[in-house]
C-alpha cells in the first residue's frame, strides 16, 4: 500500500488560493500520485472544483467535515450524499478541532461516519486526547478506546476490509512539536490490539501533528505508520513537497 499524505487545510485559505494553489502545483501533485497516496482537503467552498480539476487522476480529494445527517430539513448542513455527488472520495471525521469546538461527541462521530460509508466516502477518523485530557491525567489509550469503539462496530457493519485512523495529539496539533515516535508506536500497536475484534478490517494508521520537513525523516521510521495528516505545513506546497520526499 503507498504511504497516505493527507493535506488538512482547516481555514488557512480563501476559496481562490485554494484554486490558485492548485492550477498552480497540479502537475507536480499527479506526478507525486504516482506512487504515493496524495488526498488534499481543501474548504467545502472549493471541494467541487478540485474534484473536477483532478478528474480521472490519482488525486483525492476530501473533505474536512461531512453531516451526521442525510439529506432534508438540516439548515446549514453539508452531507455525505452531497459530498459523493461532487466527487469527494474520502472526509476527515472527528478532528480534535472538531471534537473541542463544536462539540461533536463519539455518537455523532458514528452517525458521520455511518452517512459517509453509505455513500461510499472513506472516512478518515482522527483519535487523541485533548491536551486539556493530556494535562488532567487522563490515558490516551482510554481516550482512544472510547474514540473507537463505535467505529469498529461500524467496520463490521459495513463489511470493511481497512479504516483509515490518524492518531492527533493534542499537544501536538498546531505547536510545531511532534509526538515522541516511541509514544506513536505504543499507540499504533494499542489501536491494532482494538481491530483484533474485527479480523476482517485492519487499520490503517496514520499520525498527524505538526509533522513538517524536519521531523518527517525521523517520523517515517516509525513501525506500522501508514501515512501523516498534514496541517499548516500542507499549505505550503515545497513544504509538502519535502515531506512526501521524505521517505
Ligand atoms: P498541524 O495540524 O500539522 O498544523 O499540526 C494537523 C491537523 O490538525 O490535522
Amino acid at each position: 500500500m503507498a504511504f497516505f499524505y493527507i493535506a488538512n487545510w482547516k481555514n488557512f485559505f480563501l476559496p481562490q488560493q485554494e484554486i490558485d494553489f492548485v492550477q498552480k502545483h497540479q502537475n507536480m501533485l499527479i506526478t507525486l500520485s504516482a506512487s504515493h497516496n496524495i488526498i488534499i482537503c481543501p474548504s467545502f467552498l472549493s471541494i467541487s472544483q478540485l474534484t473536477s480539476q483532478f478528474a480521472d487522476t490519482a488525486v483525492s480529494i476530501g473533505a474536512q467535515s461531512s453531516s451526521q445527517y442525510s439529506n432534508g430539513p438540516y439548515t446549514g448542513e453539508i452531507t455525505a450524499q452531497n459530498l459523493a455527488a461532487l466527487g469527494c472520495q474520502y472526509a476527515l471525521v472527528g478532528h480534535l478541532e472538531r471534537r473541542t469546538l463544536f462539540g461533536e461527541t463519539n455518537e455523532i462521530i458514528a452517525q458521520k461516519i455511518d452517512q459517509l460509508l453509505a455513500n461510499g466516502i472513506m472516512p478518515i477518523i482522527c483519535v487523541g486526547s485533548s491536551k486539556k485530557q493530556e494535562e488532567s491525567g487522563i490515558l490516551a489509550k482510554d481516550i482512544i478506546t472510547a474514540q473507537l469503539a463505535l467505529p469498529i462496530t461500524l467496520a463490521q457493519k459495513h463489511q470493511l476490509h481497512k479504516l483509515l485512523i490518524a492518531y492527533e495529539p493534542g499537544s501536538s496539533i498546531g505547536s510545531g512539536n511532534a509526538a515522541n515516535p516511541d509514544e506513536i508506536s505504543a499507540v499504533f500497536l494499542y489501536i491494532k490490539q482494538l481491530f483484533n475484534s474485527v479480523p476482517s478490517c485492519a487499520p490503517v494508521l496514520l499520525y498527524g501533528g505538526s509533522v513538517n520537513e524536519k521531523n518527517c525523516h525521523e517520523l517515517r521510521k516509525i513501525d506500522q505508520l501508514d501515512g501523516f495528516l498534514i496541517g499548516s505545513a500542507s499549505t505550503n506546497f515545497q513544504t509538502f513537497e519535502k515531506i512526501v520526499s521524505c521517505s
